[in-house]
């Protein structure tokens, strides 16, 4: 059975607006469909000018984040259904640069991510085959390892936005990844990093981020172990 929704969409082309303002669109819905599906809709079917990122569809990629009626979340994760309302809502992630429509600037975002240096580092010799790790080791960072940077939960967080340095939630998260990996040797430099005034101390146990994670990771928990890491080793 279909259903007509009224999509409502923060919209803004620099070229042509001084300032963001909504636009309406009366779309059909299918059962299965999601968000994602009614963007395509209105971008095929309705204004081509239309403007988001998508690529796998499903979320795997982290391109598509977006302030969905209220909160972040995946537009191609998110069924119409789920949202139980005939009019949706949906905004670029707050608190990063709008570049058009739904399209935000990221660059600030995965420069906080490279910050934290979110790669192994072993100055170790290099075994014949691979790193070779316990199963229990390896379930150590599992939770972390999830993490797709579709920036939904440091931009979710009132921290990040009142003080945009913040190096935010998934740079953390990210950084716990290679912290708490025995292959890795770089664990107190990140932890270095991470004491700084724009680290995990800016951290307010919000949840927000939590709330946000499409991928269901505990972030909260994430960012309180690597606080207590730093704590550990400074006493
Ligand atoms: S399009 Fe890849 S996560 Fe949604």
């Amino acid at each position: 059975m279909t259903m007509q929704i009224e999509l409502r969409i923060l919209r803004y082309d620099p070229e042509r607006d001084t300032r963001p303002h909504e636009e309406s669109y009366q779309v059909e819905t299918g059962p299965m469909d999601r968000v994602l599906d009614l963007l395509h809709q209105v971008k095929y079917e309705q204004d081509g000018t239309l403007t988001f990122r998508r690529s796998c569809g499903h979320g795997v990629c982290g391109s598509d984040a977006m302030l969905i009626n209220g909160r972040n979340r995946l537009a191609c994760k998110i069924r119409v259904d789920q949202l139980r309302a005939r009019r949706i809502t949906v905004a670029p992630l707050p608190g990063l640069p709008v570049v058009k429509d739904l399209v935000v600037d990221m660059e600030g975002f995965f420069a906080k991510f490279r910050s934290v240096r979110p790669y192994l580092i072993s100055d170790r010799p290099l075994p014949e085959r691979e790193r070779r790790q316990t199963q229990h080791d390896r379930a150590r960072f599992d939770d972390t390892t999830k993490c797709i940077l579709c920036a939904a939960c440091t931009t979710s967080c009132p921290s990040f936005w009142a003080q945009p340095s913040y190096v935010g939630p998934a740079a953390i998260v990210n950084a716990h990844r290679f912290i708490f990996d025995d292959r890795d040797e770089a664990a107190e430099e990140r932890l270095e990093i991470l004491a700084d005034r724009d680290g995990v101390w800016r951290c307010r146990t919000i949840f927000n981020c939590t709330d946000a994670c499409p991928r269901g990771i505990h972030i909260t928990q994430a960012i309180l172990e690597v606080s207590s890491a730093i704590v550990e080793s400074r006493a």
